[in-house]
């Protein structure tokens, strides 16, 4: 169980490029970060607007003199002192993941960077590469996959529970923006320029996200090809605001050859709140897990009532149990899969001892650059008329 043991015997000096205030996704972060104390916030280049950004690196106890403009004055003036940053998450829209990220590597710093990691393969491979020449982690943020029952549903897999899996049917499909939202809000207004936000909307804001967890979920897994169809319903979107993609999987030790995946993301769902779900159907058994219920997995076993397992429970795999931060019963939800993973990536860049986990992992550099290549085949595929296409 983890509450409040810290795992480093020192806080890594940690900023922030993006996640200014009113930002999506930088409160996550922060709290994330901080949660179990292994990172300290010592610095931060927060907004696209430096005196707003100034202003907030106030509220969020940042000293004066470490609120910076702009990512490239903050990496030269900390790589002056002698307790200058090791590492920097990266929440700013897509456009500039790529030269944060590859500046922060220059740098010497780790980093956590928002998904998509850049907008093509080439810059992905580069910065892999960058990261294993530097020696330094680059952690996704995936942050389902923080979840306790991820574990769970990989060791299932991983112990044969389910038999060879032979279809997964999953979504991340919900309803915001089922009208022209981008005209009042400027989250959404980026997220439908290609140049903010590169190549896709729907795959690459929300696909990549049960794609990623169905990797969690299934270590060996692999694309052999694909293919997708993708459009804008609402008038006047340069990018798509609705995906479907059905995958062809290689055969591998729990994977029957060809088993198939099929992907809506969308952004339309009238009605919907995430509609995040995947469900995995091997030939024991299935499971299913939704983002809506995520302290909860359905275990399915073909003429057998339907059993709901429980977060925090002792019938769990050890590996699962492990990230339980209040005991069962309790409700935890996506701040703290997000600590979960933050704890995982202060390990990583600490070389810090591990064996607690017994299955350690988390999502890195070739994660981000699979879900970059991802949605590449998928455009590919889908502007070439929902054409087949080999993955690798
Ligand atoms: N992992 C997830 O579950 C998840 C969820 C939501 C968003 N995201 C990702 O997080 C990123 C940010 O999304 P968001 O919804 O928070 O966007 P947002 O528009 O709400 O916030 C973006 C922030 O970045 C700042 N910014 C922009 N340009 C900057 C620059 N040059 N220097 C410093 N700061 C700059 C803005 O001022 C703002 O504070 C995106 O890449 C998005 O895909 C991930």
């Amino acid at each position: 169980m983890i509450n409040g043991s810290k795992v480093l015997d020192h806080s890594i000096r940690w900023a922030m490029v993006g996640g200014g205030k009113g930002s999506q996704i930088g409160y996550i972060h922060r709290s994330a970060a901080l949660r179990d104390n292994n990172f300290q916030l010592v610095a931060g280049a927060f907004d696209v607007n430096p005196e707003r950004g100034i202003e907030f690196a106030k509220e969020l106890g940042v000293a004066p003199d470490r609120a910076y403009p702009d990512y490239k004055t903050m990496f030269a003036e900390e790589k002056k002192r002698p307790d200058g940053i090791e590492a920097v998450s990266i929440a700013t829209p897509n456009s500039l993941h790529y030269e944060v990220c590859r500046a922060a590597l220059e740098a010497g710093l780790h980093v956590v960077c928002e998904k998509p990691l850049c907008f093509t393969s080439e810059q992905a491979e580069e910065l892999v590469k960058l990261a294993e020449e530097k020696h330094r982690v680059v952690g996704v943020t995936y942050g389902y996959s923080g979840h306790q029952m991820i574990q769970q549903a990989r060791q299932m897999i991983k112990n044969g529970d389910l038999g060879e899996i032979r279809v997964i049917n999953m979504s991340f499909a919900f309803g915001g923006y089922y009208y022209k939202i981008e005209e009042t809000n400027p989250a959404a207004k980026w997220r439908f320029d290609p140049k903010k936000a590169g190549p896709s909307f729907a795959l690459g804001d929300v696909g990549t996200h049960p794609l990623f967890l169905i990797e969690a979920m299934i270590p060996d897994l692999q694309i052999r090809n694909l293919m997708c169809t993708k459009r804008s319903f609402v008038e006047g979107r340069e990018l798509e605001d609705n995906a479907f993609v059905i995958m062809n999987l290689k055969g591998s030790e729990h994977v029957q050859d060809n088993a198939q995946v099929y992907c809506w993301a969308s952004s339309i769902n009238c009605g919907a709140r995430h509609d995040h779900v995947v469900r995995i159907v091997g030939s024991k058994a299935s499971i299913e897990w939704d983002d809506e219920r995520p302290n909860q997995l359905l275990y399915e076993i073909e003429g057998q009532p339907r059993q709901v397992l429980e977060r925090g429970y002792g019938y769990l795999y050890p590996a699962a149990r492990l990230e339980d931060r209040i005991g069962g019963g309790h409700a935890e939800g996506l701040f703290e899969a997000w600590a979960n993973l933050y704890r995982r990536f202060a390990i990583a860049m600490d070389h810090a001892d591990h064996s607690e986990y017994i299955d350690f992992w988390y999502p890195d550099v070739k994660a981000g650059a699979n879900g970059v290549k991802w949605i590449e085949k998928c455009v590919e595929s889908a502007d070439d008329g929902a054409k087949w296409v080999d993955f690798d």
